[in-house]
């Protein structure tokens, strides 16, 4: 099969939809893969790392889209990408369609069939191609907050670990899922003293059998996260409640009892944020001020590293792709239920019951879409 990877077109996208690694392991296989000059620069591989895999490096994205059976990408197509679009031709890539109206519109227009990363599944009943930017975000999250409480940058002037003598700084992490439990381990790693809060007594059972002395959980009720948030010089914010909009859980008026100079790093802000008062930032102006708290709110963190990011997506994809490339996507997703749930359009058809009821159209089967 022919694997194309063009370059992410997105304003602040760094990632690259394939690695030289990934590229060596599918030419290994017996595939082709061409890729579109300067694709890996953002995330630091340059021609040369594609050349030496054994790849093609061509000039043009549309020689990518016009010749690639199997088009692999980061971000969900633009317009101009969506025009280059075919029946016949597979296209792997976040796509998260739901609230995206004109690109769904595209895609069926183009016949595409489309697999997004976001819904494939697993066994666990996790999403193992999402997985790895909530890893990354959550890893990062205290990283960022810790530049925040930084003086020069508005915030408190706590270091995370303290020193001997003086304490460490307090860090609530709200929500305890993938992002929370990346980041509370990070933060407890730096020395700060941990908090995780969950609705989950579940999830809180097993974080406390597995990090029971790295950090502290505690029970989501109303009353402990507003006692821990007073005490805290970082929140981090890390919700998730599928498919629907973060909860607000600390309002505006809390800010008043919270110390001056503390950090709200707010993960959650790409499903709306989960403190009131959050709004979404960029990398180029990350924080803001609001009633003397400083708030982090930047949607697409994994940007910041792009190449560990481009890293870890190629690594949970890698599968995948060598899966549709080398038994074709009808029989992939046919051998794979997890991999069929990630078909997103096909041929003209909308296969992801989600997104029909979120735009009012009719959807066929994905078991179905794979007869036609
Ligand atoms: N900003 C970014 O760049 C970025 C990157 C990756 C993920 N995210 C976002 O981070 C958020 C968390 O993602 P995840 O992968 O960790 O999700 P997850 O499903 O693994 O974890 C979410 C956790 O939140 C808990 N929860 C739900 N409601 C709660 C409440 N009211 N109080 C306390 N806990 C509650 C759930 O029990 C669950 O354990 C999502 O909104 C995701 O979209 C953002």
């Amino acid at each position: 099969m022919l694997i194309g990877c063009p370059k992410e077109i997105k304003p602040q996208e760094y990632r690259v939809g394939l690695t030289p690694v990934a590229a060596q392991e599918a030419l290994a296989h017996g595939h082709d893969v061409i890729v579109e000059t300067g694709a890996g620069q953002g995330a630091g591989f340059d021609d040369g790392a594609y050349l030496a895999a054994g790849a093609q490096v061509v000039d043009t994205a549309e020689e990518i889209f016009a010749r690639a059976e199997l088009v692999v990408k980061v971000k969900e197509p633009q317009p101009g990408e969506r025009a280059q679009l075919r029946e016949g031709q597979v296209l792997f890539t976040y796509l998260h369609l739901a609230p995206d109206a004109p690109q769904t519109r595209d895609l069926l227009d183009s016949g595409v069939t489309a697999i997004a990363y976001e819904t494939v599944t697993d066994r666990a009943g996790g999403l193992p191609l999402l997985a790895p930017m909530s890893e990354v975000a959550g890893r990062l999250a205290p990283q960022v907050g810790a530049w925040t409480l930084q003086k020069a940058n508005g915030g408190r002037g706590v270091l995370m670990g303290g020193v001997p003598g003086v304490a460490p700084a307090r860090v609530v992490v709200i929500g305890g899922g993938v992002v929370g439990t990346h980041a509370a381990r990070i933060a407890a790693g730096m020395g700060a003293d941990v908090t995780v809060l969950d609705m989950s007594l579940s999830r809180l059972r097993h974080l406390d059998d597995v990090f029971g002395r790295v950090f502290k959980t505690s029970y989501a009720s109303r009353g402990n996260t507003a006692e821990l948030v007073e005490q805290a010089d970082m929140v981090i914010g890390a919700v998730l409640i599928p498919g629907a909009e973060a909860p607000k859980l600390i309002t505006r008026a809390q800010l008043s009892d919270m110390k001056p100079g503390a950090a709200l790093v707010d993960v959650a802000i790409d499903q709306g944020g989960c403190f009131e008062t959050s709004r979404p930032t960029t990398h180029a102006d990350p924080i803001y001020d609001v009633d003397g708290i400083m708030h982090y709110c930047v949607a697409n963190m994994p940007g910041a590293v792009a190449r560990s990011s481009t890293l870890a997506l190629g690594n949970a994809t890698m599968p995948f792709m060598l899966a549709l490339a080398n038994k074709g996507w009808r029989q992939a997703c046919e051998d794979d239920a997890h991999f069929l749930a990630g078909l997103n359009t096909h041929a003209g058809h909308l296969t992801y019951y989600a997104v029909g009821k979120a735009q009012g159209i009719d959807v066929l089967s994905p078991s179905m879409a794979l007869k036609v």
